[in-house]
């Protein structure tokens, strides 16, 4: 890493911001900040990208516009809006959370790290995304768009599948949070990942942090971030020669 001054920092959060403001998209889940749809939208964001999302994400607001009204309704009403969205695991764990979220709070999305990340399917990312776009807590939310952005302007070249480069991600990414800014902060990132920051040919040219971009530098946005294959899972018994 050869940027770490507290200028290319300041820099960066500020110009990220101010960015944001002109670029953001008008989504759905964006028009208010209810933590339930913040909650749903995220979920459905996992794995399905945000055009595909927006048309899931009204359907399923309009049928289960409450978290009672989600926690009650019948298991296969919530597949049949979730059908064709895949990962079917994200909506039977959603509704279970629903129901954790009525017994243990009341019907009210919790505000604070343990509570949130007790519910069912909500890691590390979406307990970030949650307290940070929803109630505005300074808590970083790191996926792998993220740390692409991280890992090209501070020239990161540690391999982002290892849990260690994970850590410093998310270290840098509360760093960066300017004051009672949290959740547009945190949003302004995925947004430069979708838009400018792409994983394949990046608009480099228009993005608002070309300047100070250490990737950039050194010509090396192409490569980063990077990132080993999994592993094989093993061989099981019997099966070596
Ligand atoms: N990807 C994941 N979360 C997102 C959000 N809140 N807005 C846009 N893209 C996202």
């Amino acid at each position: 890493m050869i940027q770490e001054s507290k200028e290319s920092k300041l820099y960066f959060s500020k110009e990220l911001l101010g960015w944001y403001e002109k670029a953001k998209r008008d989504l759905p889940w964006r028009r208010h900040r209810n933590p339930y749809y913040i909650w749903v939208s995220e979920i459905m964001l996992q794995q399905t990208r945000v055009d595909t999302v927006i048309p899931y994400f009204q359907r399923f607001i309009e049928r289960f516009p409450t978290i009672q009204a989600l926690a009650e309704a019948p298991e296969e009403d919530v597949l049949k809006c979730w059908e064709g969205l895949g990962y079917y695991s994200r909506a039977r764990n959603l509704q279970a959370a629903a129901q954790q979220v009525m017994e243990w709070h009341g019907g009210i999305v919790p505000d604070n790290k343990k509570d949130v990340s007790a519910l069912k399917g909500v890691g590390p990312y979406t307990s970030g995304a949650i307290l940070s776009i929803a109630y505005n807590q300074p808590e970083p939310a790191v996926d792998g768009n993220v740390m692409r952005v991280l890992s090209r302007y501070f020239l990161i070249e540690e391999d982002i599948m290892k849990t260690g480069t994970r850590t410093l991600m998310e270290e840098l990414a509360t760093e960066l949070i300017p004051l009672g800014r949290a959740g547009d902060f945190n949003q302004a990132l995925m947004e430069l990942g979708a838009l400018i920051c792409t994983p394949k040919s990046p608009q480099c040219l228009v993005c608002p942090v070309m300047l100070h971009c250490a990737g950039r530098l050194e010509g090396a946005e192409d490569r980063l971030p990077v990132k080993s294959k999994a592993k094989p899972p093993r061989p099981g018994p019997g099966s070596s020669p």
